[in-house]
């Protein structure tokens, strides 16, 4: 399967955020880590769906939301109206998770589901069964800042997570986010991750071209 690069807008500079996506795409980015942050299911306050739909005409590339927040049922329409095309929420902030990856679908969007280091995914069978489930994002940090070190335990979890997929069939891709970088991303890739998400790596000394470059170089992309 193909390898996606998702660089985090969390580590861009908000005050030029067109400006440092369009350069990402430029260096061959397809897709772009929109982190939402409520200040109540994690301490940090980012931005919205105002910010998103400004943001959608200066690119083309896809928008896949990570939702932090405690209610994120509130968010979907706005998200869909805002141009998203992949939404995740996280397992421990939704009461009523087959319906929200529900409403997602209806409102054309894909769903996931963010797991916190300390959640198991079994209980996403049945909605793996139900194929709402279009992608599971294993967090490899406590959610809520960017520039945390790696949880060492995730690369277990991640291969634990593609063979529990692949023994049952389903067919969801798996995401990983927090403290990835040239030392550790191989090592996630090996274990199954198929869709990388990139903060302080990718924004490092803001030398953006270079380092997609170095990360397309170091995967052979
Ligand atoms: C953290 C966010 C991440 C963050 C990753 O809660 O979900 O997407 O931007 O940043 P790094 O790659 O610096 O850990
Ligand atoms: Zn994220």
């Amino acid at each position: 399967m193909d390898i996606i690069l998702s660089p985090s807008v969390l580590s861009a500079d908000f005050s030029c955020l067109a400006d440092d996506v369009q350069r990402l795409e430029k260096s061959g980015i397809k897709q772009i880590h929109l982190d939402i942050m409520d200040g109540h299911f994690v301490d940090n306050i980012t931005f919205g769906v105002g910010t998103i739909k400004s943001l959608r005409p200066h690119t083309k590339t896809v928008f896949d939301a990570h939702l932090m927040v405690t209610k994120p049922d509130n968010l979907l329409e706005g998200l869909a109206d805002a141009g998203v095309n992949v939404v995740t929420v996280h397992k421990e902030a939704c009461l009523h998770l087959y319906h929200t990856l529900e409403t997602i679908k209806k409102l054309g969007m894909d769903g996931g589901v963010v797991l916190n280091p300390a959640t198991d995914f079994k209980s996403l069978k049945y909605v793996a069964e139900d194929g709402l489930l279009k992608k599971v994002l294993i967090m490899s940090v406590e959610p809520g800042f960017g520039g945390q070190a790696y949880l060492p335990m995730s690369t277990q979890k991640i291969a634990a997570l593609k063979k529990w997929r692949d023994d049952n069939n389903y067919d969801f891709s798996i995401q990983v986010d927090g403290g990835i970088n040239v030392d550790n991303i191989k090592t996630v890739i090996e274990a199954g991750a198929t869709d990388v998400v990139l903060g302080s790596a990718m924004f490092k000394n803001r030398e953006m071209e270079k380092n997609v470059q170095m990360f397309f170089e170091l995967l052979g992309l």
